[in-house]
């Protein structure tokens, strides 16, 4: 047995941490079957003495477990050890460290420094100062943050290897700092250079595109402690002794894109000015930071009929384009960004909206490496101007994100479901920067409440989001009144606006999510009053009859069903239905959170309140006979996944939904709302296969239409592109926007059939769920305790399973197509059985519409041929969305003939993507 990845609130090793009761994790890692750890004792030592020793638990826990020793002091190392035994005796041993930060806000002795520059420059200002050193350096931490962005660099090298410091929060109640290790960057005579970007506190930002919404002028606080070999200690720290200038970064905006002059040298130094912000509002770093995580070459040089000279990098990303070249002095090199090309094969900027995000960069005759610092941009292609020749070499894609431990993989046999899995993980990249965003690239870029709701279950088996949420969640909570209620944005930007359902109650679902991954009972700890506040938010704005049905609704956000016609973006179902329902749901989390928190009173209140929210929805929204108000697919959907309607009633609201799926063909028509548990509840409620028919749908509206249209991230909207290759023109068409990748957590859940059945995954179960035309899945879940694994084959008459159980769970194997679960401790576990089912499914059938039909190349080349004055035909577009079979049913007796030899020939050509 092994004891691996010792980790301190869930980093390695961490440095500048400011938690005063940090928590313990690790892994039991064991060749051996059915390990499960019997006791544990953790000791704490500072230089050598121990400050907290637990003493021997007989216990399996193994993750989070709390410090409970002397009061932690400040930039002081700690060195952690963890010893365990498991049930057979065996004894594994596991040495970490992790060293404070200043632990509070006010132990920072540097003064806030700003500059007096006129308010129309838009250089960042940099600020100096130059220190020497005359003695053997031990160690040097650098404690620092800024009213803005900012990047540290002393003797012109940067300190550290994050972006987008100090990262973005409430400012007006928490800004974070950073704590650096810079041990070998000093020498004698010492340059420190800040230079501070607009960034998210005074540049241009939200839809108006107005700056300023924290304060109007940057400012930075930074403290560098020097240790020397001979135990004595300096401080250089922010004060009136440093210089400011302007430097070559001459304008830097988030959406508007930076511009560097490398020719530009300002020698006039001025005087800083004092600043004054509350020191008691600085923490420490909570998340892990933002960094360049993979960088991604050049493709293909593209010349569009446009005449611009595009870079294609093959994958819509966020982040830069590094520059490596030689320019002639003065030569100005332009940069623009796009996700995508129109349909003439030309650039298509205008998902950006108002975000210019231009990078300009002027070259002074050297080699030389540009790279923006305080801009980031959404896109897959760039045009480049100012450049006689490109060589793609010289281009690279920066990708950029916060740095969290990727946690999850999913391959299928289906290739294109493999791209829908890879443009999830791709959005969430993406989007996962700093905050949970709703889009990378347009004038936008906001903490939406609502589309982090929606993702937040996928994203935490994709990576582990729990110090990224927590942090985002200490904003939501601090940015929450009793008044307004939970913001639609967070950090909120947007001004006071009601709360509203779904995008809310964020407040309560992802704490759970977060509790339920994870096993973190603090994050509900730290969030309950904000999730019952949220509630009772809510309560104090219903009616009479107990629902709430006033106020404004985003509704079924972007749902298909609206009116014909309609610019609604709200969808067809009752706003105020999907509110209850929310209501109901959220109300219901909060008394598990009681529960667990062992606050009983509490947990039955809620609970309570919940029957009578699931009463009165049922009075309001089903009638007696069971038919649901809005018949639709989200209204369905959210009455059973949420086990709202009266048992009585399922049935028939079961019905209703595979009627309404039946009458779209077999399409879906949710929006932000019903999308995530649209396949959830076919599956929980006996139609696992219609669940699958839909998830395999090519056609519009499908998520595999959108990964056929060539995407490489989940879009805003089922239709951000046309089946003619338009583009959905509303003004609101990001196609690097996660919502509708929440189908992730189905896959995880469903078809490879992983789930916790206690939090953090201490109790799982591994359930597969086939489904035709997916012959095998291969997936893997990094949890607390680790990997957890399932993959099956289900071909050639055989089923074949294997299974990894990590060390210190249990789990119960529902093998496909066997009666009983098998339950068993840890290990690999393999199975080979013989079976009937046959997986295999041919793409297209006599059940397929005719535009799916006519997707295909293949269809198109032949029907043209056979028969073009069919396709030539003007009422063609009203077949599109009939099936062959229906056709077939007026058409003459050669056009059968015709269909099967098309069909025939796509099913067998090869899919590529
Ligand atoms: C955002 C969304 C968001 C919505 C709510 C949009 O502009 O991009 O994803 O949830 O607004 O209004």
């Amino acid at each position: 047995m092994e004891l691996k990845d010792l980790r301190v609130e869930y980093r390695e090793n961490p440095l500048g941490l400011d938690i005063k009761k940090p928590r313990f994790s690790w892994k039991l890692v064991s060749e051996e079957k059915n390990v499960m750890q019997t006791a544990y004792r953790i000791f704490v030592t500072k230089e050598g003495k121990t400050v907290w020793d637990s003493g021997e638990q007989d216990s399996s826990s193994s993750v989070l477990i709390e410090y409970n020793g002397l009061e932690l002091e400040p930039r002081t190392l700690y060195q952690v050890q963890v010893e365990v035994w498991d049930y057979k005796g065996n004894w594994a041993i596991a040495k970490g460290s992790f060293e404070t930060g200043l632990l509070k806000g006010t132990n920072f002795s540097a003064d806030w420094i700003t500059h007096d520059f006129p308010a129309d420059e838009t250089a960042c200002p940099v600020f100096t100062k130059e220190f020497k050193v005359k003695k053997e350096v031990e160690k040097v931490r650098i404690y620092a943050t800024a009213l803005g962005v900012y990047e540290i660099t002393i003797n012109g090298k940067k300190v550290g290897d994050t972006y987008f410091a100090p990262g973005w929060t409430n400012y007006h109640q928490r800004i974070q700092y950073q704590t650096y290790q810079a041990d070998e960057l000093l020498q004698e005579k010492n340059t420190m250079e800040i230079t501070v970007g607009n960034g998210w506190y005074k540049g241009i930002f939200g839809f108006t595109c107005t700056p300023n919404h924290y304060g109007d002028r940057v400012s930075v606080l930074a403290e560098v402690h020097i240790t020397y070999v001979d135990g004595t200690m300096e401080i250089v720290k922010t004060d009136e002794s440093w210089n400011v200038t302007t430097g070559k970064i001459r304008s830097s905006e988030i959406y508007m894109g930076e511009t560097i002059d490398s020719c530009y040298k300002n020698e006039n130094f001025s005087s800083v000015l004092p600043m004054s912000f509350d020191k008691e509002r600085i923490i420490g770093q909570e998340s892990e930071p933002v960094r360049i995580t993979t960088k991604l070459k050049a493709k293909e040089l593209i010349v569009t009929p446009k005449g611009e000279k595009v870079i294609d990098f093959g994958q819509n990303l966020t982040g830069f384009v590094e520059l490596k070249l030689t320019g002639k002095t003065g030569q100005i090199i332009t940069i623009r960004h796009a996700e995508v090309l129109d349909k003439d094969g030309n650039f298509y900027p205008e998902t950006l909206r108002q975000a210019i995000s231009i990078d300009q960069f002027v070259c002074n005759g050297e080699e030389q490496t540009f790279l923006p610092h305080f801009t980031f941009h959404g896109f897959r292609y760039i045009a480049v101007e100012g450049l006689e020749e490109i060589n793609l070499e010289n281009f690279t894609a920066c990708v950029l994100h916060t740095q969290m431990e990727e946690t999850g993989t999913f391959t299928s046999s289906n290739p294109l479901v493999n791209q829908l899995y890879s443009n999830i993980l791709w959005s969430q990249r993406g989007n996962f920067l700093d905050i949970p965003t709703d889009c990378p690239q347009r004038d936008e870029r906001l903490g939406w409440t609502g589309d982090a709701q929606v993702f937040a279950g996928t994203a935490a088996f994709n990576m582990n989001v729990a110090s990224f949420f927590t942090k985002w969640l200490h904003d939501l909570a601090s940015e929450q009144t009793e008044e307004f209620g939970v913001p639609h944005v967070i950090p909120n930007i947007l001004g006071n606006q009601d709360g509203a359902a779904a995008w809310s109650d964020a407040a309560v679902i992802i704490p759970w999510v977060i509790y339920q991954t994870y096993g973190d009972v603090r994050v509900l700890e730290e969030q309950y009053e904000s999730m019952k506040g949220w509630v009772d938010y809510i309560s104090a704005h219903c009616g009479t009859n107990g629902l709430w049905q006033k106020g404004f609704q985003y509704g079924d956000w972007l749902g298909l069903d609206k009116e014909e016609g309609s610019t609604e973006r709200t969808g067809a179902t009752d706003k105020y239905l999907v509110a209850n329902a929310f209501y109901a749901y959220s109300t219901n989390l909060v008394s598990k959170a009681a529960y667990v928190l062992d606050e009983h009173e509490d947990g039955q209140k809620y609970d309570q309140l919940y029957q009578k929210i699931k009463k009165a929805f049922n009075e309001e929204y089903i009638t007696a006979s069971g038919r649901m108000v809005s018949e639709t697919q989200t209204g369905c959907v959210l009455a059973l996944y949420f086990d709202l309607a009266d048992v009585k009633y399922r049935e028939r609201i079961l019905k209703t939904l595979e009627i309404n799926i039946a009458n779209h063909k077999n399409h879906l028509t949710t929006g932000f709302v019903g999308t995530p548990y649209l396949l959830p509840a076919l599956s929980d409620n006996n139609l696992h296969d219609l669940a699958g028919t839909l998830f395999l749908k090519e056609d519009y509206p499908s998520w595999l239409y959108a990964v056929k249209k060539g995407a490489t991230t989940i879009w805003e909207r089922w239709n951000s592109i046309l089946p003619n290759g338009d583009f959905d023109t509303s003004g609101m068409n990001s196609l690097n926007h996660y919502a509708y990748g929440s189908i992730g957590e189905w896959m995880y859940r469903k078809l490879a059939g992983i789930n916790q059945l206690e939090p953090g995954y201490k109790k799982i179960s591994i359930k597969p769920q086939f489904i035709k035309g997916i012959t095998s899945v291969e997936a893997s879940f990094n949890s607390v305790y680790g990997e957890i694994k399932s993959a099956w084959i289900c071909r050639n008459q055989k089923i074949l399973v294997d299974v990894v159980i990590p060390a210190n769970t249990t789990a119960l194997l529902y093998l496909p197509e066997k009666e009983n679960p098998l339950e068993v401790g840890s290990g690999s576990y393999h199975f080979e059985y013989e079976t009937e089912t046959n997986l295999e499914r041919a793409r297209f059938s006599m059940d397929s519409t005719l535009k799916e039909i006519l997707d295909e190349p293949v269809a198109l080349q032949i029907l043209n041929q056979y028969a073009p004055e069919m396709m030539n035909h003007p009422m063609i577009e009203f077949a599109y969305q009939l099936s062959i079979s229906e056709i077939l049913a007026t058409a003459p007796g050669e056009t059968e003939t015709l269909f099967k030899m098309v069909i025939d020939a796509l099913n067998r050509t090869v899919i590529t993507i």
